[in-house]
């Protein structure tokens, strides 16, 4: 089975941390010899099959004409409001083009395929809206109209984001509704569902679907064009007698914080129940937290590459 990981650059590599420490993260997204050098890191030092794209899901706020910076978080400005929500029905991806540049300089480099991927409306909207995920919940309860109205620009700009994506060369791509836990079951229904069958059927590349607790939606998701990406909430054994699309995880991100033996026997014991499975991409539940050791992460690859005995 293949084996990468959500945030395989990031914090926790020692040579990420020292780019970092020269350059503020926007820079390191948008110089295409930087951001490419940074999404071969983990394929050098780590042995993972993919990589991936090193950009984030916030950056389409600059094909919105906002500004985005990072501090704690992403910082976009200006932020929507219902007024501009209701308002905006243009993007343009010419903001983004040294993304696209640095496709063209992974694809000249890599030896593995490359995953793109971009945010799912709901959740790239959560940093978008004044007033964040609350102020959102409570539109999509108050003004579901303009809310459909900005999510469907959302999606429209994210396929296009994504096939420009496809053209420069990815092989693959992730959508990340990573909020939806904050979702109940009929808002999931209305407000994210849709826009990943439109995303996933237009774009028409391999897809991962990821999204915090998307086990709790499952039943909703078995039939879409998609691999899913679950976390330790559900047995990968159970998700496989409902459906036959291809999972990806389920490893505890915080698994890797543990003594190497403990984690050698919880990956070998993952790997005994899936590694007959024909479909199923060994990983995190969620992303490889700042502060995890390297040699953990480089354990989990180790095991992973072992010819089953
Ligand atoms: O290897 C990789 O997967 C790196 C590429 C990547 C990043 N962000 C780079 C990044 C990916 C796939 C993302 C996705 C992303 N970004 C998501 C969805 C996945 C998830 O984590 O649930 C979300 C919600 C974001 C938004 C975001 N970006 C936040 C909230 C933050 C600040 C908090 C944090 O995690 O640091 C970021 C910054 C960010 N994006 C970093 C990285 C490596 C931190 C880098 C740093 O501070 O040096």
């Amino acid at each position: 089975m293949p084996v990468w990981f959500m945030r395989q650059a990031g914090r926790f590599l020692p040579s990420y941390r020292a780019l970092r420490q020269k350059h503020l993260l926007f820079d390191l997204f948008f110089t295409p010899d930087l951001a490419a050098k940074i999404t071969m890191l983990p394929v050098e030092e780590l042995g993972v099959d993919a990589a991936i794209l090193f950009s984030d899901i916030t950056v389409i706020a600059l094909a919105l004409g906002s500004s985005l910076a990072f501090q704690e978080g992403p910082l976009i400005k200006p932020l929507f409001d219902l007024d501009r929500m209701k308002k905006e029905s243009t993007f343009d991806l010419k903001p983004l083009e040294k993304i696209f540049q640095t496709i063209d300089l992974v694809k000249e480099r890599a030896e593995v395929p490359l995953i793109g991927f971009c945010g799912a409306p709901f959740t790239v909207a959560t940093y978008l809206v004044e007033g964040g995920e609350a102020m959102l919940l409570e539109m999509m309860k108050k003004e579901p109209k303009a809310v459909h109205h900005f999510f469907d620009l959302l999606c429209n700009l994210s396929i296009q984001y994504l096939l420009e994506q496809k053209k420069r060369g990815i092989d693959a791509f992730q959508l990340f509704d990573s909020w939806i836990s904050l979702l109940s079951k009929e808002e999931f229904q209305e407000f994210a569902l849709p826009y990943y069958r439109k995303i996933f059927e237009k774009v028409d590349l391999p897809g991962i679907l990821f999204g915090r607790s998307l086990s709790s939606f499952l039943d909703s998701v078995i039939d879409l064009p998609c691999a899913l990406s679950l976390d330790a909430s559900i047995s990968l054994q159970e998700a496989r007698k409902k459906t036959t699309q291809t999972l990806q995880g389920n490893l505890d991100p915080d698994l890797l914080f543990r003594p190497l033996e403990e984690i050698e026997q919880k990956v070998r014991s993952l790997k005994e129940e899936m590694g007959q499975d024909p479909a199923w991409i060994l990983g995190l539940g969620h992303g490889v937290k700042p502060n995890t050791p390297v040699l953990a992460v480089k354990k989990v690859v180790e095991i992973a590459k072992e010819r089953s005995r």
